[in-house]
């Protein structure tokens, strides 16, 4: 089987949770340009979502919200391809040889699952250890070899590139192709509003600790006048900031969503504390995340709609996909489906 001429585009989100402003300006923002130009496929995760325990009923919910929010900030389902990971079973069956082919020692490195199974490793399911066998199976199954992310996917990516050089070599063919990250130059790691140690995150038990994208601009400009600062004024340079990570933090957002830099934006603000920067802040989140907000609820009113063009998407994922599929089990030894 030949490789596709063009570069193909993939990338995914969990719906564990409604779309952040991390994922927004992390990836999201770039999955929309990235449009022109490219073949995308984008893709709920919503297998990726289960490895910890989801609501069903509130699954099947933050799934549609999720495809409402993707549409409502760019994406084009009929021009790219939008869809939910379970609904193309060509993902699970190549996940499953690439838990075949991944070392133990490998996973045991990755520090997401280090991060989000904390104490507790013993007790957490082995579809979180196993997540990037999958996560690998998502791209290489469209022969994928660009995949815009933010930074905290980065080594994801490598493990990805691994696993298929390894297949590669134990079958002696050059069938999985080389990936390549799109990480934003700025705002590739959004932090948390309470802690800035912390990334931003869609499931972190603190709503205070996120702007959503479906947060109203009440809620928007409270969570930025309770975000955590320090009692400072706000420096001339980024030196300056240097051991200040919700400064830095604050100010990066504020700069990604004017299309400015952080050090053109501390100009604005040098001397002054946080309040009439905060205030500022909310403005510009405002202004730049309402109309994405009022989009989504008017999708959402349609879930038809939703439902329809996820599910057209994935037949149009899979048309891609089954036959890249059937050709790593060939390589392999199983015998034809059909
Ligand atoms: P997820 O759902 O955690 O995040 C979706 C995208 O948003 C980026 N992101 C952030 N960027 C900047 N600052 C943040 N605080 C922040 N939080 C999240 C993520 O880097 C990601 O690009 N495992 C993936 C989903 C996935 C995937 C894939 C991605 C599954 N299969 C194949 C690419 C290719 C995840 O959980 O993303």
């Amino acid at each position: 089987m030949s490789k596709t001429p063009s570069p193909r585009i993939f990338s995914g989100i969990a719906p564990s949770g409604v779309p952040t402003l991390g994922n927004y300006l992390g990836a999201l923002r770039n999955w929309v340009q990235l449009q022109a130009g490219h073949d995308c496929l984008y893709c709920i995760v919503d297998q990726h979502a289960i490895t910890n325990f989801q609501d069903p009923a509130e699954l099947r919910e933050k799934t549609r919200i999720m495809a409402a929010i993707l549409i409502a900030c760019g994406i084009d389902p009929e021009k790219n391809i939008l869809f939910h990971q379970s609904a193309v079973a060509a993902h699970a069956r190549l996940a499953w040889i690439f838990n075949c082919i991944t070392r133990v020692g490998w996973l045991n490195r990755m520090t997401q699952f280090k991060d989000k199974a904390g104490k507790d490793r013993e007790a957490v399911s082995s579809g979180l250890y196993v997540y990037p066998n999958l996560m690998a199976a998502d791209v290489h199954a469209y022969h994928a070899t660009l995949v815009p992310v933010g930074d905290d996917q980065r080594q994801h990516i490598e493990l990805a590139n691994d696993i298929a050089e390894k297949f590669n070599h134990d079958y002696g063919v050059k069938f999985f192709p080389r990936i390549e990250t799109l990480i934003p130059p700025e705002a590739a790691r959004i932090m948390s509003l309470r802690d800035a140690t912390k990334k931003m995150s869609k499931s972190d038990p603190s709503d205070q600790s996120r702007i959503n994208l479906n947060d109203s601009a009440d809620t928007i400009a409270l969570k930025i006048r309770r975000a955590k600062t320090d009692s400072e004024p706000l420096p001339e340079t980024i030196a300056e900031l240097k051991d200040r990570p919700e400064a830095i933090n604050l100010l990066g957002i504020y700069a990604a969503v004017t299309g400015t830099t952080p050090a053109a934006s501390l100009m604005q603000f040098a001397g002054s504390g946080f309040g009439p920067f905060k205030e500022k802040l909310a403005e510009a989140l405002v202004a730049h995340l309402s109309p994405i907000t009022a989009q989504a609820q008017r999708l959402l009113a349609d879930q038809s709609y939703i439902d329809s063009t996820l599910q057209s998407g994935a037949r149009r994922a899979a048309a891609i996909a089954d036959p890249i599929v059937d050709e790593a089990e060939r390589i392999i030894g199983f015998l034809p489906r059909q």
